[in-house]
């Protein structure tokens, strides 16, 4: 397969970009809205990297970028809810400045015939809800269900929505690791939060379902192509748990498989926090998944952490390429994460919701050439379309992201944007893979 001619994809297919409320709004204290864990995360004194106070400023921007994904003619724009907008202190009072936000970004994005993909949570937990355990407190499944019933309520007009956002990303990093706000740490908070998220994704899905019966609901996984260091079968072995616990987690339960214990009995643990029920609650029959890839790991046996006994050789050791994040460039394996997905019977569709590289992007007389941006994208595409060709039911692509912006525990130095920003002036730049993708996907 080597041509990715744009005519090789379905009529119907989805192009888009994607975006979440954190890392692009700003006005994080401003227009009513109550803090995330993420504005406390940032701003305080040890934290050196930045904070998403303005981020692209988004909030008075959302015309012109909407206008951009427009120009670079695509037919979706996927973004997220900061739930601390809408609901300041998490649940109770609403904040209709931040609705009214809402409303005009969908009423922008459906003026220039792009679909509106809302994303229910994007990481920024209202602090207020954080205070009383987040997502470790079994009430965040009820204070999570207010706050979509509300949005599926409130913006009937979006027809495609994503409960949440890579689950293993927010709970690992920001639950067991502590590197991502809240910064808490350890299995007692890991298993806890890691099983309310797994009931809040299905109970959101049912929610959607019950609010907007015509509606298209998806959730998103994070996932990596898990390889082992080599075929020694403490290595081999090593692999597979690191695939369960990285790419098996979370679906696994929603498709009722429940979670992988065959491959890590010391999971087995989490049950100490199911009540009566809860196998058949972490059940939801999505009509899409989003999957979202960006590097490859590597395993080997470990002996710590305990339960895990494996841990991923980092690929600065390793010799091969990587993103200015330091993730091994390797998009041949979103093929076998595709392929991986796609074993699983009771999952009817996906989306490619995220994908995309942080390079140093290079200014040359005002021109930002990223011509890695663009190989990595077109290598993406060929991969994709080869998964097309086996039959894969792959309805659409999102690229990471529109513009640079604020990444997380990182901050503002990788840019994964088609636009380049000017943190200082919010000035947008094309890059060469901008103008690449406008051209690729004129008719
Ligand atoms: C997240 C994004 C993030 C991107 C790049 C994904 O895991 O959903 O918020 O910016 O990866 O690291």
């Amino acid at each position: 397969m080597k041509t990715i001619k744009r005519s090789n994809f379905p009529e119907d297919f989805t192009w888009g970009v994607a975006n979440s409320s954190y890392q692009t709004e700003g006005a994080y204290n401003s227009y009513g809205k109550g803090p995330s864990i993420w504005d406390t995360f940032t701003n305080r004194k040890v934290f050196k990297k930045g904070n998403g106070n303005i981020a692209t400023d988004f909030y008075h921007n959302y015309k012109e970028d909407i206008k951009s994904a427009k120009a670079l003619h695509l037919n979706a724009f996927r973004f997220s809810i900061s739930w601390s907008r809408i609901f300041p202190d998490g649940e109770g009072r609403i904040n209709r400045e931040g609705v009214t936000f809402y409303h005009e970004v969908i009423q922008c994005c459906l003026e220039h015939k792009l679909d509106p993909w809302i994303t229910l949570y994007h990481w920024d937990l209202p602090q207020k809800l954080e205070d009383q355990g987040g997502w470790t407190n079994r009430n965040i499944i009820d204070w999570f269900s207010s706050y979509v019933d509300f949005c599926t309520k409130e913006f009937k007009q979006v027809k495609y929505w994503m409960v949440l956002n890579e689950p293993m990303s927010f709970i690992g990093l920001g639950y067991f690791m502590g590197i991502h706000a809240p910064g808490k740490k350890g299995l007692k908070n890991f298993l806890p939060a890691a099983h309310h998220a797994t009931l809040c994704q299905a109970e959101g899905g049912r929610i959607i379902r019950k609010n907007l019966p015509k509606a298209i609901i998806g959730t998103t996984y994070s996932c990596s192509y898990v390889t082992p260091k080599n075929r020694q079968i403490l290595n081999v072995r090593a692999a597979k748990r690191i695939d369960s616990l990285l790419n098996r987690f979370f679906i696994e339960p929603a498709l009722g498989l429940g979670y992988p214990y065959k491959a890590i009995p010391g999971l087995k643990r989490i049950e100490k926090y199911f009540m009566a029920g809860d196998e058949n609650k972490m059940i939801f029959n999505f009509d899409f998944i989003g999957v979202q890839y960006y590097f490859r790991v590597v395993a080997e046996h470990r002996i710590f952490p305990l339960i895990l006994h494996a841990g991923e050789i980092p690929a600065s050791k390793r010799n091969v390429k990587t993103n200015n994040m330091g993730m091994e460039v390797f998009p041949k394996g979103l093929y076998k994460m595709l392929k991986q997905f796609n074993t699983y019977k009771d999952v009817h569709s996906i989306y490619i919701t995220e994908s995309g590289i942080c390079l140093d992007d290079e200014i040359i007389h005002g021109k930002i050439k990223d011509k890695e941006r663009i190989k990595y994208i077109k290598n993406t595409l060929k991969v994709t379309q080869k998964a097309l060709g086996k039959g894969i039911n792959i309805k659409g692509y999102f690229n990471w992201t529109l513009v640079d912006n604020f990444e997380w525990a990182e901050g503002f130095s990788p840019r994964f944007g088609l636009i380049h920003n000017d943190h200082n002036t919010q000035k947008r730049t094309f890059k060469k893979s901008a103008y690449w993708l406008q051209e690729y996907l004129k008719r």
